[in-house]
């Protein structure tokens, strides 16, 4: 075990601001457990209302924007009548004793950092999918949640949504035969971003150095700054590894799946919009995985349906399973089971609900039970699928198909294929390589 002062020469050299010490609280049965969520935009504000429904306290926000903090005070004071500290900086929040969970829904580039100083300070974690932001950066969530045993969800509801489970259990029963192939389908709308200049300075009370972190320092964009982040390699990952990655979880689930493919190929483009988006709105990527095939497809632009999976508000989002006996498809709405001859529906299950809540109430179980085991979505599960996401993109980006050579964990033969595995920290917002 690390000394308490090592801890604290290690969180200051990572730039902490804040001298942290580990909290380890042991709850009592009628302790409440102390939540704070960091990033309160569009998804952290659904954690806040979540949370606030759920057995917790919700004890504190923390966001690099001003007008974001203060939306989340109000809305916590209105449903709850308390309000809930405030902190800018995260490193500060994590310093909180009174604190016992974080949930973070911080953009994409951030999760790594967040959750690993987290676990240092002692803190459990709920962090938002992709939980990773590039690869290297998920096995060191995962070495920094086991070294300070911390219990990390990942941000991946489905795996808590009851007709998913059903879907999933029927696949592992047989029901359509042995599965060769998996579909995941993100057809999900995305409007062009435009085009705008960058400006001179961030907007007042946005911390835009804090909002960047670990990407390179560059001028304020309003495009890089609410959601569109997304559509930027530095803070996103594309739709593939935004609403994609859902589905890509569900289509490693579905087939069992627990290792990295042997190999990846992804092509596509940015076709139509003439804007200042990075990532591709069209992609096509395709994993090996011996036996069987994973085939994935983003399209960001109006398409049809897709087999048995039906257009919701012009869009087409989840998952077909293909096998000798018949095929399965699953989406938000339910579930369908094609058998026989003629591959006729046999049954169908439909969704119950559709939020979060069962997910972050299986998070705060076992932030009291102490058990990886009882969580849904460790975090280990999530760094798998946003891997196949990162590696997807990698192969995009590069041009070529790429094989992965599991004893190096690298690619056979491609530097700079590799080069893309992590990225370059701007310090002090270092994903440790000893966390
Ligand atoms: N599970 C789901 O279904 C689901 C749905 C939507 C979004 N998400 C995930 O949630 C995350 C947030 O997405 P969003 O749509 O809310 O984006 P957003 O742009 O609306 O919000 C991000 C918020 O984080 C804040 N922020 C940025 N850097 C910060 C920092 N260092 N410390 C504190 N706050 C910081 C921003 O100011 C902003 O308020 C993403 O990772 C996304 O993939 C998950």
């Amino acid at each position: 075990m690390e000394s308490q002062t090592n801890r604290r020469v290690a969180l200051q050299t990572l730039g902490a601001a804040a001298i942290s010490t580990q909290t380890k609280r042991i709850l009592g049965a009628n302790e409440r457990i102390r939540v704070a969520v960091v990033g309160v935009g569009g998804r952290g504000t659904g954690h806040v209302n979540e949370f606030m429904k759920l057995d917790c306290h919700l004890a504190a926000i923390c966001d690099v924007n001003q007008a974001a903090q203060e939306r989340a005070v109000a809305l916590v004071e209105r449903v709850k009548g308390h309000k809930p500290k405030v902190y800018g900086d995260m490193r500060q929040l994590f310093a909180d004793k009174e604190i016992d969970a974080v949930s973070i829904a911080t953009p994409n580039h951030w999760h790594a950092l967040a959750t690993i100083w987290a676990c240092q300070a002692g803190k459990d974690v709920y962090v938002e999918k992709p939980v990773s932001h590039n690869v290297w950066e998920g096995k060191k969530m995962i070495e920094a949640a086991r070294k300070y045993q911390r219990i990390v969800q990942a941000g991946t509801q489905s795996r808590s949504t009851a007709h998913k489970i059903a879907a999933m259990k029927l696949l592992d029963q047989g029901a359509i035969g042995k599965i060769y192939m998996a579909k995941g389908l993100c057809y999900k709308r995305r409007d062009s971003i435009g085009r705008k200049p960058d400006q001179p300075s961030p907007p007042p009370g946005v911390d835009w150095s804090l909002f960047l972190g670990p990407a390179p320092m560059r001028p304020f964009n309003e495009l890089r700054f609410r959601y569109n982040w997304h559509w930027f390699w530095d803070t996103g990952n594309g739709d593939i590894g935004n609403q994609g990655v859902h589905e890509m979880d569900i289509a490693l689930w579905g087939l069992g799946v627990k290792t990295m493919p042997k190999s990846a190929v992804s092509t596509g483009g940015k076709y139509l919009y003439d804007d200042d988006q990075e990532t591709p709105n069209t992609q096509l990527a395709s994993f090996d995985l011996g036996e069987r095939q994973l085939v994935f497809e983003v399209r960001g632009i109006v398409g049809p349906e897709e087999g048995p999976l039906k257009s919701r508000g012009g869009n087409v989002i989840g998952n077909i399973f293909y096998g000798s006996d018949g095929y399965l498809a699953v989406d938000n709405a339910g579930w369908w089971l094609y058998q026989g001859p003629k591959r006729e529906l046999a049954a169908e299950g439909k969704a119950e609900r559709g939020d979060t809540a069962p997910h972050m109430d299986n998070f705060l179980k076992a932030v009291r039970s102490r058990r990886v085991e009882d969580l849904n979505a460790d975090v280990a599960v999530n760094v798998l699928a946003s891997n196949y996401c990162h590696l997807a993109n990698i192969s995009y980006r590069v041009g070529r198909k790429l094989t992965w050579d599991p004893s190096r964990e690298k690619f056979v033969g491609d530097a700079e294929a590799d080069a893309l595995l992590t990225r370059k920290y701007r310090p002090p917002y270092v994903v440790p390589e000893k966390v």
